[in-house]
């Protein structure tokens, strides 16, 4: 078997700069659902009139050419010519000095199920652009670094006409736009349909008075309102923490039910996935709000970083994202609690970028080749693209970071920047070399982290050495790896608990380093890596006494919580080796969730056990295979064992919790949800499930209605509860899709795959929409031993339907096909069922450049 790649790479290195300057865009869109006809004027110029050079645009297959002029007149077809996805004119039927190239094309946006470009969702006209979806609606210079303003003209009889900028013309069956903002291709939107408006406004610091809308299709206004105040919160925060203010006229935001991903940040238009925009205490859970709030703010950042501030080439897309997910992370620390949010940051981290770091599809925050751009819209270019830009800030400090914050908005406002740019108006606000820095951004792997300690007891005082060591594995084509600068923040306790040294950030620089303390009366115990400084994976000998001393006494709340899971884990990882475990865990957690002085939110985070693929990864970067069905065995006993010893305090604390009076999204009131449904998760493993049949059929809201029925189905009850909320919900996409999800997800193991197989012989599981899709899909390949089931039917059903979503939609088979990105890390037996499911994959003819480039890499 082999698989061809390589053909269609893109690399870092041979960026050079559109060999034309691109002005301005003119485009008029007749709307029809079958032939859409797309007239668009661009005024170029050479770049260099004496050198003379082709022009090529980009355009895709389904883009038909009906007519080209050049300054009105129509060249020899001799000099234009049509090769793959380019359409080139040679450089003699072009004049040397500004001309007009006017296009007419023809697009069928019914037949886009790839969603991408033009397409109809709903009966809406809506577009994705993001990366190179441009092209796909007409012949253009779809690149980043190509910046032009847009004026749109949208000829239709659909009631609502929508595109960038500011409206400047509406009359019966027309629209016209104008964005005054030079913008590159991939930022342009367009929405046409029949859509209902929450409506209001917002006065920036400046005076300038926006009109905000959030458009959704009649019948849910009533879902908007979440959304609506999320960005008003957003554009007041962007204001004080950032001094960003909005740049426009309107705000438009869309929600659409056909999205491939989350959302888009299109200029003065955001288009969301509808899941992220509606909202109701019924449908909607307490995560589903705080990831609406989030998101709505990463969209709107990016209009000063992404939009203002662009990329010069897709192998700077971490420029954007990295720093628009730190500010959405810093905004939800300042809407809701810092420590929780920076302990679900560091989770999700770990779950999915150091899963993709340490597996076949390892890449860095910048990678320097590509053969698919969509394929790297990933967890290592976002969030780990964030946590650099967290160390950057520790290293440099609050008011360095400020100061190059400025810099960089004063000096790049209106450019396509790289990250080259953004390292120096690090260097230069704040004097600091970061040529060894920037490895975060171009060497992929998770950095090991070793600490070993030397304690010299003297009359005086004593004296701790720490003595560090750094080293990253090997990566797809990265075989040295060069020391990094590694942010250490660390403090240290005394034996009684009391904090001796406040926190104090190291700086490593080296691959092996010591650090000394001294004057210390007495042995202290290390408290490191505090607000997780670095993504790093630390390891250090450590007894579960003094984990549990750290997890009731250390002051830095991320510390404390990685203290009660690295307890969590040696119980777990004794247990699924059938080796004895200590009470530690169980006793510590005992005495932490009795404190009633300590955050709900903090609790719970530390009464949920680790998830079993973060167990099976511990075991794998301890050298050992790890066994889905005894990690699944240890995990079940470990929950029990805690809910039988912990009885009277974890039904005491069932009904603390109870929430009174009408659902409210916030913080507080959702905190005390998400502690009091981790205990029933832990309840209802001795309880025969009563609480938890009871929780179900008096609830008002989703939040605890899908934690009862999930408890239930992991213990293979919840049959009553699924038909009732089918029931009440089966016209609501939304909640259905989650009715799809937690059946795989939460069904025992052995059954996991053959729920899967049966729901998606529904009649309304609609496999075309994104969200239904990775509703199935992924409800099975987040059950980790069920995916992993060992006689393979969890690969075997995933690959069918990879195959299947494919020709239809590359992206989200793509996306998808990363359920396979940990195969190497299991058994023999096991492997070579993942190894024929993807082969199976990759032997298919015509198989999408997207699918086949992860598939390739993930067999490599
Ligand atoms: N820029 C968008 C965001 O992060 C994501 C769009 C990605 N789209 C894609 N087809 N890869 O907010
Ligand atoms: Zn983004």
């Amino acid at each position: 078997m082999t698989t061809t790649t390589g053909q269609n790479v893109q690399f870092l290195a041979d960026y050079r700069p559109y060999p034309f300057v691109l002005s301005s865009t003119r485009m008029t869109f007749r709307l029809s659902a079958t032939d859409t006809r797309v007239l668009t004027a661009l005024s170029l110029a050479p770049r260099h009139p004496d050198r003379p050079e082709d022009l090529v645009l980009d355009g895709g297959k389904g883009v038909r050419l009906l007519s080209l002029t050049i300054d009105g007149a129509v060249p020899d077809p001799a000099h234009v010519r049509r090769e793959g996805e380019t359409l080139t004119i040679t450089a003699a039927a072009l004049p040397r000095h500004s001309f007009l190239l006017e296009t007419e094309v023809g697009i069928d946006p019914s037949a886009n199920t790839a969603f991408e470009g033009l397409y109809i969702s709903n009966e809406m006209f809506c577009t994705q652009c993001e990366a190179e979806g441009f092209r796909h609606i007409t012949f253009y210079p779809d690149r980043p670094d190509v910046m032009a303003t847009f004026h749109v003209t949208i000829d239709s009889d659909l009631p609502v006409l929508l595109s960038n900028g500011n409206p400047v013309g509406q009359s019966q069956g027309r629209a016209e736009w104008h964005d005054p903002w030079p913008k590159p291709s991939y930022l342009f939107a367009l929405v046409a349909g029949d859509l209902v408006a929450v409506s209001d406004s917002f006065t920036t610091r400046s005076g300038r008075k926006v009109a905000l809308n959030v458009w959704v299709r009649p019948g849910d206004q009533d879902r908007a309102g979440f959304a609506m105040e999320s960005l008003i919160k957003s554009m007041k925060w962007d204001e004080d923490v950032y001094g960003r203010e909005y740049d426009l006229d309107v705000f438009n935001i869309v929600a659409v039910d056909d999205f491939n991903m989350g959302a888009m940040e299109n200029k003065g238009l955001n288009i969301f996935n509808s899941k992220l925009v509606l909202a109701s205490p019924e449908t909607a859970t307490d995560g589903d709000y705080e990831r609406i709030e989030a998101v709505i703010a990463h969209e709107y950042f990016h209009n000063w970083t992404g939009n203002r501030i662009t990329c010069r080439d897709w192998f700077q897309l971490c420029l954007k994202e990295g720093l628009t997910v730190f500010r959405d992370q810093q905004f939800t620390s300042d809407m809701r609690s810092a420590a929780v949010k920076r302990i679900e940051d560091v989770q999700a981290l770990r779950a999915r970028q150091f899963r993709e770091d340490q597996g076949p599809l390892a890449h860095p925050p910048r990678p320097d080749r590509y053969e698919e751009i969509n394929n790297f819209y990933t967890a290592t270019v976002y969030e780990k693209g964030a946590e650099v830009i967290g160390m950057l800030k520790r290293l440099v400090g609050d008011d360095g970071y400020r100061r190059a914050l400025d810099l960089y908005f004063n000096r790049h406002d209106g450019d396509a920047a790289t990250i080259e740019d953004w390292l120096k108006v690090f260097e230069d606000a704040t004097g600091r070399d970061l040529t060894q820095f920037k490895r975060w951004y171009t060497d992929a792997g998770t950095p090991r982290l070793t600490m070993a300690e030397d304690w010299q007891p003297a009359e005086a005082g004593g004296t701790l050495a720490l003595t560090f060591t750094q080293e990253t594995p090997a990566t797809p084509r990265q075989t040295e790896k060069l020391p990094r600068v590694i942010p250490i923040a660390l403090g240290l306790i005394g034996p009684n608990g009391d904090e001796v040294a406040p926190t104090q950030v190291l700086e490593m620089t080296e691959a092996k380093q010591s650090f000394t303390f001294d004057g210390l009366g007495a042995r202290p115990v290390v408290s490191v890596l505090r607000g997780f400084s670095a993504p790093v994976i630390l390891s250090r000998r450590l007894d579960d006494a003094t984990r549990a001393f750290l997890l009731a006494h250390d002051t830095d709340p991320f510390a404390r919580w990685e203290a009660g899971r690295d307890l969590a884990l040696s119980a777990l990882i004794a247990a699924s080796q059938g080796q004895p475990v200590t009470r530690d865990y169980v006793e510590a957690i005992g005495r932490l969730i009795a404190d009633d002085s300590a955050d709900p939110a903090f609790r719970a985070l530390c009464l949920s056990l680790p998830g079993e693929e973060e167990i099976a990864t511990r075991l794998f970067n301890q050298g050992i295979t790890p066994d889905p069905d005894a990690i699944h065995a240890a995990r079940e006993s470990l929950a029990r064992d805690l809910a039988e010893t912990h009885l009277d305090l974890l039904s005491r604390l069932y009904t603390a919790m109870t929430v009174e009076g009408p659902y409210r999204p916030d913080a507080a009131d959702a905190a005390r949800r998400s502690l009091r449904n981790a205990v029933l998760a832990l309840l209802t493993r001795i309880d025969g499930g009563e609480r938890a049949e009871v929780l179900f059929g008096v609830t008002g809201n989703m939040t605890e209605r899908i934690a009862a029925l999930t408890a239930l189905l992991r213990r293979g009850r919840g049959q009553a509860e699924l038909t009732a909320l089918h029931d009440l919900f089966a016209d609501n996409r939304l909640v259905m899709d989650k009715w799809f999800s937690v059946q795989p997800m939460a069904a025992p193991p052995a059954q996991a795959a053959q729920v899967a197989r049966s729901l998606s012989q529904r009649k309304d599981f609609d496999w075309k929409n994104p969200n239904r899709f990775r509703a199935l899909i992924g409800g099975l390949s987040a059950n980790h031993a069920g995916f992993h089931a060992a006689d393979g039917s969890g690969y075997d059903f995933v690959a069918d339907w990879l195959m299947r979503m494919d020709p239809v939609n590359p992206q989200i088979a793509a996306r998808m096909s990363t359920a396979f990105e940990t195969w190497t890390r299991y058994d023999a037996g096991r492997r070579a069922k993942a190894l024929a499911a993807l082969e199976r994959i990759a032997a298919v003819q015509g198989l999408s450049k997207n699918t086949r480039e992860m598939v390739s890499r993930m067999i490599a």
